[in-house]
C-alpha cells in the first residue's frame, strides 16, 4: 500500500480497513488451528498486593519446530494476568533484565501520573547510565528523562470498576518494536457487581490477546527497525510509516490456535493487541457474540453482534454460547478485514457436553449517562500527517509529541467534548480519561462504540465526539494514536489534569 496523499488514502481507507503494510514470514507457518490456545498464566503475589515482573529476554516455541526470542514480563508472551480487585492496592515491581530501558503502562488503569508509563519516564537495565537526551526523535530538544536503575514500583490503586485491562511498554519512540517482541499482558479487575452477574466464571472465562507478527527464516520476528545488529534507528521505518503488520496471527502468542470448549456458554475477552492491525471478528456455523462489556468495563445490557470490529488497543467482553453445537462441532473465529492467511484467527473445538448454570442477565448494571451539557470546555484534536517524503510525520493539531508541553489542561473531576479529527485509520487512546462517543460523523454512535471508552477507532476523514471525564489525578498524562508505528513517529501530545 504506498499512498499518494490524499486520494490515495481515501482509496485505501474504502478498500481494505488495513492501517498498515504487510511483512511477511520467511518460514512456513504451521497449518491453521492445529496448535493449542495457551492461557497466560496469572500473576502470583509474592505478598498480599505485591507483584513483581522481570522483564526479560526467552527463547519459546511459537511456530512448531522453531524457536522465537521474544522480550516478556516474566520472560512470557503474554505476560502473567495481573488480577486485580477494585479497592485493592497493588504495587508491581518491574525488573528490567533487558538491553534496553522500557516504561509500564497500565492500559485503561486510573493510575496517578508517576506510575503511568511515560514515554521517558524509564527504567533502565541495571547499571546503565543515563543519556543526555532520550534518544530518537526528541535527543535535540533536552527533553528531561527520569532514570530508575534496574527497577521501579508502579501503584495501581485501583479505584475503578471491573474492566479487562492490558499493560504493556510505553518507552519513547520504540513501543512499537518492544511490544512487537512480547512485552504485553493482561490485566483484569474484578469486582463485588461483577461477583454477582452469573456470567462464565474460572476456566470459562478466557482472556484472547490476538495480534499479528511476522518471522524470520530462523524463528526471530521480523520487524523493520530491528536489524541484526540490534541497532535502534528511531523514526526509520522503511516504507512502514502506515504501520507495521505481520502475515501470522497469534491468539495468547500461538499461531491460529485451537480451544477444546464444553457444549457451554463462554467468556471471552478480545482484546486487539496487533501494532496496526485492524480486524472485523465473526464467528462461523451461525454462532454469535453476544456483547457485554467494551475497554473499560460492562455495558449498560448485553448486545448480539454478528461482527466485533477492533482497532488497536480497544477490547470487547463476550459471551459465545456453543450449547447448540454437539460434540465433534467446530466453530471459527475469522477476520473478516483480513485476507489469505489474515483471515483465519483461531478455532472452538467442541469436545464435550457439560452442566451450565450460566446465563447473560438481560440487564447489566447500569451505566452512567455522557450528558454532553456537562462539558467544561470543547476543544478539537486533529490527527493527521503533514509534510512530504523524508519529511513526513504523524502530527496531532499540528505538532509532534513535546513532552511536558501539554496540549491541554482539563479540570479535575470536570467532563469535555473533545473532537477526534482524522486522515487515517488513527485509534485514538487517552490516558486516564474515560471515554464516550458521542458523535460519529454526525450521527449517534452505534452499538460498536457502546460503554466506556479509553481508545476510539477514528477512521479516515472521520470526526468522532467524545465526551472525556477526568478523574482521579491531577498531573501530566498524554494522549496518542494507538498504532504504534504512528506513536513512535511522534503522534503523541501532553495534557495536564489541573
Ligand atoms: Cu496502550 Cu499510551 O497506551
Ligand atoms: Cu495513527
Amino acid at each position: 500500500l504506498r499512498l499518494a496523499g490524499a486520494a490515495g488514502l481515501a482509496a485505501a481507507a474504502g478498500c481494505g480497513e488495513t492501517a498498515g503494510e504487510t511483512l511477511s514470514s520467511e518460514l512456513r507457518p504451521p497449518a491453521p488451528f492445529t496448535v493449542p490456545l495457551p492461557v497466560p498464566p496469572v500473576a502470583v503475589p509474592v505478598r498480599p498486593g505485591r507483584y513483581e515482573l522481570a522483564q526479560r529476554a526467552a527463547r519459546v516455541e511459537i511456530i512448531p519446530g522453531t524457536t522465537t526470542e521474544i522480550w516478556g514480563f516474566g520472560g512470557t508472551f503474554p505476560g502473567p494476568t495481573l488480577r486485580l480487585r477494585r479497592g485493592e492496592r497493588a504495587v508491581v515491581r518491574v525488573r528490567n533484565e533487558l538491553p534496553v530501558p522500557t516504561s509500564t503502562h497500565l492500559h485503561g488503569g486510573v493510575v496517578p501520573p508517576e506510575s503511568d508509563g511515560y514515554p521517558t519516564d524509564l527504567v533502565a537495565p541495571a547499571g546503565h547510565r543515563p543519556p543526555a537526551a532520550p534518544g530518537g526523535h526528541h535527543g535535540a530538544d533536552g527533553t528531561a528523562v527520569t532514570w530508575h536503575d534496574g527497577a521501579k514500583d508502579y501503584v495501581y490503586p485501583v479505584r475503578q470498576r471491573a474492566a479487562t485491562l492490558w499493560y504493556h511498554d510505553h518507552r519513547m519512540d520504540f513501543t512499537g518494536p518492544q511490544v512487537w517482541r512480547g512485552l504485553a499482558g493482561f490485566a483484569l479487575i474484578g469486582d463485588v457487581e461483577e461477583d454477582e452477574l452469573p456470567l462464565p466464571a474460572g476456566e470459562r472465562d478466557v482472556p484472547l490477546m490476538i495480534c499479528d507478527r511476522a518471522f524470520a527464516a530462523d524463528g526471530s520476528f521480523r520487524y523493520p527497525a530491528l536489524d541484526p545488529a540490534l541497532r535502534e534507528t528511531p523514526g526509520v521505518r522503511g516504507d512502514f510509516m502506515e504501520g507495521v503488520q505481520g502475515d501470522v496471527i497469534l491468539v495468547n502468542g500461538a499461531p491460529w490456535p485451537v480451544l477444546e470448549v464444553a457444549a457451554a456458554r463462554y467468556r471471552l475477552r478480545l482484546l486487539n493487541a496487533s501494532n496496526a492491525r485492524r480486524y472485523r471478528l465473526a464467528l462461523t456455523g451461525g454462532a454469535r457474540f453476544v456483547q457485554i462489556g467494551s475497554d473499560l468495563g460492562l455495558l449498560g445490557a448485553p448486545a448480539v453482534r454478528d461482527t466485533i470490529t477492533l482497532a488497536p488497543a480497544e477490547r470487547a467482553d463476550v459471551v459465545v454460547d456453543f450449547s447448540g453445537h454437539r460434540p465433534g462441532a467446530v466453530v471459527t473465529m475469522v477476520n473478516r478485514f483480513g485476507a489469505g492467511p489474515t483471515r483465519d484467527v483461531m478455532r472452538f473445538q467442541v469436545t464435550r457436553r457439560v452442566r451450565d448454570d450460566s446465563a447473560v442477565p438481560a440487564r447489566l448494571p447500569a451505566l452512567e449517562p455522557a450528558v454532553p451539557g456537562d462539558a467544561a470546555a470543547r476543544r478539537r484534536f486533529d490527527f493527521r500527517r503533514t509534510g512530504q517524503g523524508g519529511a513526513a510525520a504523524w502530527t496531532i493539531n499540528g505538532r509532534r509529541f513535546r513532552p511536558g508541553e501539554p496540549l491541554a489542561r482539563p479540570r479535575l473531576g470536570t467532563a469535555e467534548v473533545w473532537r477526534l479529527v482524522s486522515d487515517f485509520h488513527h485509534p485514538v487512546h487517552v490516558h486516564l480519561a474515560r471515554l464516550r462517543v458521542l458523535a460519529r460523523g454526525g450521527r449517534a454512535p452505534g452499538p460498536a462504540d457502546a460503554g466506556w471508552k479509553d481508545t476510539v477507532d477514528v477512521r479516515p476523514y472521520e470526526v468522532v465526539d467524545v465526551l472525556a471525564r477526568f478523574e482521579g489525578y491531577r498531573g501530566r498524562y498524554m494522549m496518542h494514536c494507538h498504532n504504534l508505528e504512528h506513536e513512535d513517529m511522534a503522534m503523541m501530545a501532553d495534557f495536564e489534569v489541573v
